[in-house]
């Protein structure tokens, strides 16, 4: 697999992702996607809600960012969740507690001090207090990693959800939260879509959006940032059946991502080790990055704990009526919550390549090339005159637009055809079709396959036709 440095290199020569104000010299933990990276967002979270949406027994909806503080103090969010931080005193560094000491075992396995490391790491494991993070950080002497210093300050809890006012007067009642996930806004919807649907239990609820944390260590591009988007489904069953949905959606959303070309061999189903302070039951489906595994998507059996919490806190019914035994309850909740934004980064990964194949002067050159599936790709076809002249451009034109009102073509007459072909790879498109001496004898064109590079002579009028069946017709409009 590709580095990250050549991941994020090209991310941003084809305007996949750029550095947000990256003028004034960037904001930490905020990207901005730029024209094909737009385009393959957009296709990475249509395919999530067609998959969801489409169902009959899931409905979508789109809440407000803003909500209600009273919220996050029933969603356990104000109390809990925070990260152990500790400060060096001498370089001011700040440090998440729990990762200072991870990446301390690390470089002592590293060095070979395999027992120093196995022992810290248990005792990590059983770490949960700050006090329990401040004593491994003391006893083991752990430095600083930029300073080298030992001089912590203690552990302190540091909230993680931004702040911000609502209306005129900037004081406590009028605080607000930036949502740190879109999970809520679908909990205290749960009776809206109840009272407006004929959903019955199990159903679910889809929503797509984006998520606000003040992480402290923003790190491996868009991997861990400030400002994402979160594609999350909240699944209502009968207590009592939620260790089967959960095994379902496990099995579900670990399918969803195969059947978009992600190799198997760089996906992996983990159990949390610890768990949040809702869930009952968690897994995590992790991706192989160029710096190791990491999440992406968290399974998660809730109880019924958010919607208890916010039938407390807000006063309100949250129970469900079976209407044919008239039993009475609570839905538990199974969640399949997904980044769409650090989805989009594996997707990247995993469709980073580079290969050699022959140029037109025969030669083998180095080429980079995105194995994107088409679902995903940002574009489906290019068509290319193979020169700027002797009618070429016009029938390239006139194809072109014929296949713009179905697909997301690109057209390109400027440059050697190589180098189209070579820029075309890079973005990941599937096809290339070429406009040459011959078409205008015989009406046909040459499509070029990205992945093998061979090319195919077919009649010009059947392009439409053999994009449709190769792209499947009814997945790659935008
Ligand atoms: N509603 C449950 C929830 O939010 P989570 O495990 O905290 O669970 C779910 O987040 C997913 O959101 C993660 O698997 C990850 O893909 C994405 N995510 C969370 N924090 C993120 C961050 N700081 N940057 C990018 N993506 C993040």
């Amino acid at each position: 697999m590709a580095s990250l440095d050549q991941i994020v290199a090209l991310a941003k020569r084809r305007g996949f992702v750029f550095q947000s104000s990256e003028v004034y010299g960037g904001l930490n933990g905020c990207w901005d996607f730029g024209p094909m990276g737009v385009l393959m967002l957009n296709n990475l979270k249509n395919a999530w809600w067609e998959a969801m949406v489409s169902r009959e027994d899931i409905e979508g909806l789109d809440a407000a960012i803003l909500m209600h503080p009273r919220v996050w103090e029933a969603s356990g969010h104000v109390a809990h969740f925070s990260d152990p931080m500790i400060d060096n005193r001498q370089s001011k560094m700040r440090y998440r507690a729990d990762t200072l000491i991870e990446e301390y075992i690390e470089r002592l396995r590293k060095k070979g001090k395999t027992d120093q490391a196995e022992r810290i790491e248990q005792q990590l494991a059983q770490a949960e207090t700050p006090e329990d993070y401040y004593a491994i950080i003391v006893q083991e002497q752990i430095p600083d990693p930029v300073s080298g210093s030992t001089d912590w300050t203690p552990v302190r809890h540091f909230n993680l959800m931004f702040k911000t006012y609502i209306g005129p007067v900037e004081d406590d009642s009028s605080i607000v939260y930036l949502r740190p996930e879109t999970a809520q806004g679908i909990y205290v919807n749960f009776k809206n879509v109840l009272d407006t649907t004929r959903q019955k239990i199990p159903f679910g609820i889809a929503q797509i959006g984006k998520a606000f944390r003040n992480e402290i260590n923003t790190k491996h591009f868009l991997y861990r940032v400030r400002e994402f988007e979160q594609m999350e489904m909240q699944y209502f069953v009968k207590p009592g059946t939620e260790m089967e949905w959960f095994e379902y959606w496990k099995e579900q959303r670990y399918q969803w991502f195969l059947s978009l070309g992600m190799p198997e061999s760089l996906l992996r189903i983990t159990p949390h080790q610890k768990l949040a302070h809702y869930a009952a039951a968690a897994v995590d489906i992790e991706f192989h990055f160029p710096f190791g595994w990491g999440e992406i998507e968290g399974i998660h059996s809730r109880t019924d704990y958010d919607l208890r919490r916010h039938q407390e806190y807000s006063g309100k019914k949250f129970e469900y009526v079976d209407t044919v035994t008239r039993e009475r309850y609570i839905p538990y909740v199974v969640e399949t919550s997904a980044g769409a934004t650090r989805s989009f980064m594996a997707f990247l990964c995993a469709a980073y390549d580079e290969d050699e194949v022959p140029s037109s002067e025969g030669k083998l050159e180095k080429r980079v090339v995105l194995r994107l599936h088409p679902r995903l790709a940002p574009i489906k076809a290019a068509v290319f005159p193979l020169v700027k002249k002797e009618g070429m451009p016009e029938v390239a034109q006139s194809l072109y637009r014929q296949l713009k009102r179905r697909f997301k073509v690109f057209y390109d007459e400027s440059g050697a055809i190589g180098k189209r072909y070579r820029r075309q790879d890079e973005i990941g498109t599937p096809f290339c079709i070429t406009i040459d001496g011959q078409t205008l004898d015989d009406q046909t064109v040459t499509i070029r396959d990205r992945d093998t590079t061979q090319q195919e002579r077919i009649a010009l009028d059947a392009v439409e036709s053999f994009l449709a069946a190769k792209l499947e017709q009814n997945i790659v409009t935008q």
